[in-house]
């Protein structure tokens, strides 16, 4: 059994997609497990740049079957249009290479529409979702009124639709919302059930029978630990199970499946968040511009999905901590280091103060995580261009020393460090000890 899992231990965004796109080449399946489309990740090969929202990264490479589980909420005009876009680039996209959760949940314009108006509805409480129609979705999945893709197969879809909508519309229309034009929406579906069909299988019992089979499995997560819908900063948090428990549960697996996997949490050597909610170690003015920069590039801090400037601080290895327990880490890689180059001194946040108090761990149930205060341990900086960097050796000090602050913190080995965003640049970190 080869199970291997990759999450994103911050709030989202955290580079998980070179990781996935790496460990893809050794894997044999690639699935997404939580979310959907409000997800955005980029993998850079050579002069392309890949920017996938519902299809796993991992799809790029040939070698792999993807699937999409149970786990997520799928909107099938979004996979479409993402499907194109890859056999546009040469990628082969079929029923044999492509396989979805007959028990995923449909993203309808509906849930689209519903998503903006509830949280427009919000004010200035509002907690900034992507508008992808998220929320709604994985309400009706809740409340036992969601479509499944396994619907789009039966006769009555277009009933069951046809309902969704106008209850919908009835909705929209206490938010003073525009209705939807039900009878052009469902001439969509239409056509979106007569290609989809062909892709929509058992995922579960197939993911089960390739690792009993000794098959590799590769689990790419969406958003980070701190957007999970329980252990996140509720909430400020996505609607799905982003941590990764919820790869079993997201993809129907049992907890044998988990015994001996290999969980990779992904963490910037920064930090950023998209959207509202507490951010302890928020930065403003000319160093959150440092960080952030200024769009100009690809991996400059702008949200893939959104485009919105993402909020930028100071790495927080109280959340790291955090991270490293709720999903049972067994290594983190930290990206973006390369970022860092040029700063005369860098903050780490090693613990909060809330009142008299200093604590080393997130302070749920006692505090909101937005009055704690940020402890920092300043670390000297380091100038030089990490670019070309591939060895250890060759780290400046200071990059080092940087390095093994993080991993004692998270109390988790560090295992790699990323010094740009192309597939080689990456680093092996020693064992340094916890
Ligand atoms: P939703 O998932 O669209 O409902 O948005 C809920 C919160 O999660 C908002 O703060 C979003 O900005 C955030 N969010 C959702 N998906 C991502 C992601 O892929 N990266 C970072 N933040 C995300």
């Amino acid at each position: 059994m080869a199970l291997q899992i990759i999450v994103g231990a911050q709030w989202g965004d955290e580079g998980k997609g070179r990781m996935v796109d790496w460990l893809a080449s050794q894997s044999d399946y690639v699935a997404r497990f939580n979310g959907g489309d409000n997800a955005g990740h980029t993998v850079t090969i050579g002069s392309r740049i890949y920017k996938l929202h519902l299809l796993p990264s991992g799809i790029i490479h040939a070698n792999t079957i993807a699937m999409l589980g149970n786990g997520m909420v799928i909107n099938p005009r979004s996979l479409l249009e993402e499907m194109e876009l890859l056999r546009a680039a040469e990628i082969t996209i079929t029923p044999q290479r492509l396989h979805i959760s007959h028990a995923a949940h449909l993203i309808t314009p509906a849930h689209q529409a519903l998503d903006k108006a509830l949280d427009a509805a919000r004010g200035k409480d509002n907690l900034g979702t992507t508008g992808r129609g998220i929320g709604p979705a994985y309400t009706d999945k809740a409340s036992r009124s969601g479509l499944r893709m396994g619907d789009m197969l039966a006769s009555n879809f277009m009933d069951l639709l046809r309902s969704h909508f106008e209850k919908a519309n009835h909705i929209l229309s206490q938010y003073k919302a525009p209705p939807l034009d039900i009878d052009p929406l469902l001439a969509v579906f239409k056509t979106q059930c007569e290609v989809l069909a062909d892709y929509i299988w058992d995922v579960s019992a197939e993911l089960h029978q390739a690792l009993a089979d000794g098959k590799n499995v590769l689990a790419e997560g969406a958003q980070g630990t701190l957007l999970d819908i329980d252990h996140g900063s509720y909430p400020f948090v996505t609607s799905s199970a982003t941590t990764a428990p919820g790869v079993l549960t997201g993809l129907g697996l049992g907890l044998d499946a988990a015994q001996n996997a290999r969980v990779m949490g992904v963490a910037k050597a920064f930090q950023t968040r998209v959207g509202s909610g507490p951010f302890p170690t928020e930065l403003a003015g000319e160093l959150a511009g440092r960080l952030r920069g200024t769009g100009s590039n690809p991996w400059d801090e702008f949200g893939t999905t959104t485009g919105r400037p993402r909020r930028v601080g100071w790495l927080d290895g109280v959340l790291l901590k955090y991270a490293a327990r709720i999903n049972g880490l067994t290594e983190l890689v930290i990206t973006k280091l390369d970022i860092l180059s040029g700063f005369e001194t860098l903050l780490i946040c090693t613990a909060y103060r809330i009142g008299g108090k200093i604590l080393t761990d997130l302070p749920f149930g006692q505090a909101d995580l937005g009055s704690v205060e940020p402890v920092y341990v300043e670390l000297p900086g380091w100038q030089a261009d990490l670019g070309s960097i591939r060895r250890w050796e060759d780290l400046p000090l200071q990059a080092k020393d940087y390095i093994r602050k993080v991993n004692d913190l998270a109390g988790v080995r560090v295992r790699y460090a990323s010094v740009g965003p192309e597939r080689q640049q990456i680093v092996e970190v020693p064992a340094l000890g916890i």
